[in-house]
């Protein structure tokens, strides 16, 4: 059985993931909107997998005897200046999300919940590669500059994410 304390922290977790989707698809919907539609191809896939994620958190609270309480989602951005704003803002997003996935496992620890601590490794693993890889998009945004030979060919190269 999980605290009362772990319970409502994982409550907050599932509301994040669903924000962090609903992040990824307004980001989807500026890129949209400026005809970039790998990248929104590549937000979408992004804001899907946030999902997948606070659906994980979701049936592990039942699993464990909780209650799953979802919390009004705040309203993301939605406006960026260019693709690499968005990219650094993804970046940035990530990175805070990695710092509330460390607290869990923080608490899980305090209160020596090793259960909830071996279902959080799979998250902290998961945070390292959602930064890097938003890190590397940043890199090589970064090498394009505005030139708009290369924003298209990151276009395309963004769509072909599986
Ligand atoms: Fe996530
Ligand atoms: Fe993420």
């Amino acid at each position: 059985m999980l605290s009362k304390k772990m319970q409502d922290a994982l409550n907050q977790q599932v509301n994040a993931e669903y924000f962090s989707s609903y992040l990824y698809l307004s980001m989807a919907a500026y890129f949209q909107a400026e005809n970039l539609n790998g990248m929104a191809t590549w937000m979408k896939k992004q804001s899907q997998e946030e999902l997948m994620h606070a659906l994980k958190i979701f049936d592990y609270i039942d699993s464990r005897g909780g209650k799953v309480t979802l919390t009004a989602i705040d309203a993301p951005e939605t406006a960026w200046k260019s693709p690499l704003a968005v990219f650094e803002a993804t970046c940035k997003h990530e990175a805070h999300v990695t710092s509330l996935i460390h607290n869990l496992v923080n608490l899980a620890k305090a209160e020596k919940d090793h259960a909830t601590e071996s279902f959080l490794i799979w998250f902290v693993n998961e945070q390292v590669e959602e930064e890097d890889t938003a890190q590397q998009i940043v890199a090589k945004l970064k090498l394009v500059k505005d030139a708009p030979s290369g924003i298209f060919l990151m276009d395309r190269e963004l769509g072909m994410r599986a």
